[in-house]
């Protein structure tokens, strides 16, 4: 079965053809970051109008790669939300109309779950049930998946995603956008042991995550040492907030894991390719015998392979879309 999976919440045009729900025939994604970054951040109508112009030379080129036409194409899936409203709305409203032209049944696929499911196409042996942390720009949620379709969540921001977080503290030291690839880069230069900033838990039984105070603490330790015309290393900076970061981000993790008693924690979203998430987490695991698995780079940001595998399990539940499809901002698990 091959599915058209299309991808446009944020600031990347996706579009890819996976066959049954695991092989990757094609993957094009066209990243808006360039245009974003005179910003400093994604700007929502920006984004909007760059993905009407580009959407349908990406879907063209995910068909010649897969060496497919839409004849071949056995469903639709795409991303319906949550996202940047005007984003989600292109990819819906092209989906729709080629699921109408073409009389081939639509899926809709939450972003959340597709972060998921990208651990299905790097990992062709990987079955359901596992704990998942999906920790994105927008994100930051523990996740029981407990089959293909069915998800509990576990732990969930309060505040700011974990990514907003990196991408605030690389602006505020002059890195550029987006932060968390920079602050990776950065951190490796310094000492994550230079600053101890804060490790918050809101309550001594909730999984849930705050990064708002460890954002707060950063900025206001370098504004203090700005006033007092105080020298600092960036890279230290960088390294300790990484650190803080990344140690509540595992430790909430694992005690999911033990919860479940999953022997298998999966990394997703964007921040799933930080290089000291990713060798924490699996470190920490291991003294509970747990595997930490992930998705390469590429399908830990966004694209649409991930949520044409989605299409794909939802497609075997007869979960189908009818043409009142609507992109929805604001979408719980
Ligand atoms: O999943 P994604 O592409 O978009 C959302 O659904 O939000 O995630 C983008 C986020 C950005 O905040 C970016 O700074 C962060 O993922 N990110 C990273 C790294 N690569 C991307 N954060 C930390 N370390 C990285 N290596
Ligand atoms: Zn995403």
């Amino acid at each position: 079965m091959l599915i058209l999976g299309i991808e446009s919440s944020c600031d990347e045009t996706a579009a890819a053809v996976v066959k049954d729900g695991r092989e990757v025939l094609s993957n094009v994604i066209n990243t808006q970051i360039e245009l974003h970054k005179k910003f400093g951040g994604v700007v929502p109508e920006v984004a909007s109008r760059r993905h009407i112009e580009t959407i349908d030379a990406v879907i063209d080129e995910a068909l010649h790669e897969a060496n497919a036409t839409f004849n071949d194409i056995d469903a639709i899936a795409v991303t319906y939300g949550p996202g940047l409203v005007g984003a989600l709305l292109v990819g819906v409203s092209t989906a729709k109309a080629l699921a109408f032209a073409l009389g081939k049944p639509l899926i809709a696929v939450h972003h959340i779950k597709g972060h998921i499911m990208a651990n299905f196409v790097a990992h062709e042996k990987l079955e359901p049930p596992f704990v998942c942390l999906v920790a994105s720009g927008g994100h930051s949620h523990i996740v029981n998946v407990e089959d293909y379709t069915r998800f509990e969540i576990m732990g969930r921001t309060r505040d700011d995603a974990a990514g907003e977080a990196f991408d605030k503290i690389a602006r505020v030291l002059g890195l550029g956008y987006p932060g968390g690839p920079l602050i990776d880069k950065l951190a490796k230069e310094g000492n994550p042991n230079a600053v101890k900033f804060p490790r918050v838990r809101m309550d001594k039984d909730s999984l849930d995550f705050s990064f708002s105070g460890v954002k707060t603490a950063v900025i206001n330790y370098l504004h203090k040492l700005e006033q007092n015309g105080e020298e600092y290393d960036k890279a230290d900076i960088a390294a300790s907030f990484q650190d803080a970061v990344t140690d509540v981000l595992c430790e909430h993790t694992i005690e999911a894991a033990k919860e479940k008693r999953s022997r298998v924690i999966a990394l997703a979203g964007g921040v799933a390719s930080n290089s000291a998430l990713r060798a924490k987490m699996t470190d920490m695991a291991a003294k509970d015998g747990i595997d930490v698995i992930y998705p390469p780079p590429v399908l830990c940001t966004d694209n649409a392979v991930m949520i044409a595998c989605a299409g794909y399990y939802e497609y075997l539940e007869n979960n189908f879309a009818d043409m009142t499809l609507n992109a929805v901002a604001s979408l719980s698990l």
